[in-house]
């Protein structure tokens, strides 16, 4: 598939047939969401992936009872991590175990402190969060691409979510992927024209 033609076609699918999807294509998929940019390199966010059809009804209510929770095939949660402490460590052993030169290590940790440092609490979960859309953005187009359907979905509790799903802290659910087969068609795409979008 045209990248063009996965960007038109995927949609917010409301409805899956329950069909499971073969664990190679998940597998493919996390692929393509682990390849997403991120500031810096440091790749903040986590992703819990729910199958199990008992989770997904107690996680239902917690998701204003959307469909999409107990028809998908794969729920994906995906979760900011705040933990620059810890991000930077695990870049600059990721970097070291690929053998990248000294003086870039020592260049992109320097800045990623420096950035990091330089932020509050508040301001180091809100730029996770940003990037963590980056990810999700990877997860419903790379869903197209493999041949099956997903929903973007940020109507849910994410204080619910942590404690049902035991979720840890610092980690903080952002948004929800389920991804399936979907049973419902979609909607016209309707978009800003491109003269209200460019300014
Ligand atoms: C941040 C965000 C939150 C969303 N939350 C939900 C949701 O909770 N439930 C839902 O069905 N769709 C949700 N959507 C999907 C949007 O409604 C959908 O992407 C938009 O209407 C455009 O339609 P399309 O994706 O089918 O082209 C969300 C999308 C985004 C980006």
């Amino acid at each position: 598939m045209q990248f063009k033609d996965i960007v038109l076609e995927r949609y917010a699918t409301k409805k899956f047939d329950g069909k499971k999807i073969p664990d190679e294509k998940i597998d493919d998929l996390v692929e393509l969401i682990r390849f997403a940019p991120s500031a810096l390199n440091l790749q903040p966010w986590r992703i819990r992936i729910i199958t199990d059809q008992n989770i997904k009804e107690l996680l239902k209510p917690a998701a204003f009872n959307q469909e999409q929770i107990t028809t998908c095939s794969h729920l994906l949660v995906f979760c900011a991590d705040p933990d620059y402490s810890g991000l930077i460590k695990k870049l600059e052993k990721l970097l070291k175990d690929n053998n990248i030169p000294e003086e870039v290590q020592t260049m992109i940790v320097g800045m990623a402190s420096q950035s990091a440092g330089a932020m509050t609490r508040e301001q180091q979960l809100a730029w996770s969060q940003a990037q963590t859309y980056l990810a999700l953005g990877n997860a419903v187009n790379g869903a197209k691409s493999l041949g099956f359907d997903s929903c973007p979905m940020g109507g849910f509790n994410p204080a619910e979510f942590s404690r049902i799903l035991n979720i840890p802290a610092p980690l903080v659910p952002v948004m929800l992927c389920p991804v399936g087969y979907a049973a419902d068609k979609a909607m016209p795409k309707v978009r800003f024209s491109k003269e209200e979008i460019l300014f």
